[in-house]
């Protein structure tokens, strides 16, 4: 097969489960009034079908065409956005409107150039606009498309990388339909296939009618196709503390709310500066004779926003110094560390200090 024939089978055998599988009672199918479909292709970029459905149509009662739009306040457009968010989208829709009325003498044009230059409207729902209105033949790539195309093809990398988007773009290009006729349901087709059956977490490729040539399916990768978003590099955050310890007491001072760990039992937190530390160990805990002091290893702790590095020096004490009820500061017992309130790291250092005093 060459990959013309290819490509035609893969956009054939879309056009045909798109008829008859496929969703065809959507308000905004079975018209090819661009006005209607370009709305509701701007609700739906980050909303789903179910959310849309209400909105959309208070929002065609109110404005039902493009010069009503266009003459509205951007106040009573927002009102009637209210609750779908991204807000951002509603006011360049009332932008897009004014444009059309202005530069377009009211009609949307069929270029998918010429609607991508519209305020909101990227070059994926341009050409879906097109097809829909005018069944133009142009390649549409918004996220569930790109799921279905990664996967049939087996395209490695971040579909959000500029050049896996690339390579998903061509993809998409060359698969489409030869004929115009078939543009509207390939292209209803490949949205459907993604929204019901080459769904993210569980695709039903029983149903898929391109599962045979499917490569993610032949390598069993669709559990790992497209590849997820690869994690941000968080900000490194390192603190000292101090872990004071009286044969298997370790003292530990109760953290201020707000702030990392607000609340929570945690070894102090001591400066940089090492010289510092017998006059610290006077002053704030009455320590005066210092035995044994090592530096245990790192511990490495991850937050949302940052990753801290927790760097711990132990200092053996001779004795335990009175600690006033209710100071913020407590001896506890090490074999009492799994029944305290402590940040997750102190509590697992703690809890394996005392099983290896318990095995030794
Ligand atoms: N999501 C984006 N466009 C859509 C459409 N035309 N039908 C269903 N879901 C969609």
């Amino acid at each position: 097969m060459t990959s013309g024939q290819r490509a035609n089978s893969f956009a054939a055998r879309i056009v045909a489960w798109q008829r008859t599988h496929g969703r065809h009672d959507l308000p905004w199918q079975n018209t090819r009034d661009a006005y209607r479909i370009w709305l509701s292709e701007i609700m739906l970029q980050q909303t789903q079908v179910t959310t849309v459905l209400p909105y959309y149509e208070r929002f065609l009662q109110r404005f039902p065409d493009v010069l009503s739009l266009a003459a509205a306040s951007e106040d009573d457009v927002l009102a009637l956005w209210a609750g779908l968010g991204y807000y951002s989208r509603a006011r360049n829709l009332h932008r897009a409107a004014q444009q059309v009325v202005t530069q377009h003498g009211g009609r949307f044009p069929a270029d998918v150039d010429a609607l991508a230059a519209l305020p909101g409207v990227g070059r994926s729902t341009a050409a879906a606009i097109a097809a829909f209105a005018y069944d133009v033949v142009a390649p549409i790539l918004d996220g569930n498309v790109k799921r279905v195309l990664a996967r049939h093809a087996a395209v490695d990398g971040f579909p959000g990388a500029s050049t896996v988007e690339k390579k998903l773009w061509q993809i998409a290009s060359e698969r489409l339909p030869a004929q115009s006729a078939d543009i509207v349901a390939y292209t209803q087709g490949l949205m459907d296939l993604g929204a019901t059956v080459c769904t993210r977490g569980d695709p039903r490729c029983g149903g898929c009618p391109v599962a045979a040539d499917c490569a993610a399916r032949e390598q069993g990768r669709t559990a790992e196709l497209p590849t997820a978003r690869p994690a941000k590099a968080l900000p490194e955050r390192r603190q000292r503390y101090l872990l004071l310890r009286h044969s298997d007491d370790v003292l530990l001072v109760k953290r201020p709310a707000p702030g990392i760990w607000g609340g929570l039992w945690c070894l102090p937190e001591i400066g940089d500066d090492e010289s510092a530390l017998p006059a610290l160990l006077r002053k704030r805990f009455g320590v005066n004779r210092i035995g044994d002091t090592r530096q245990l290893p790192d511990i490495v702790h991850t937050f949302t926003h940052f990753r801290l590095t927790l760097v711990i020096t132990e200092v053996a004490v001779a004795g335990r110094t009175p600690v006033a009820r209710d100071s913020g500061t407590v001896w506890l017992a090490l074999a009492d560390a799994s029944g305290a309130a402590l940040p997750k790291p102190i509590s697992r250092l703690l809890i394996s200090m005392s099983d290896a005093k318990r095995i030794a």
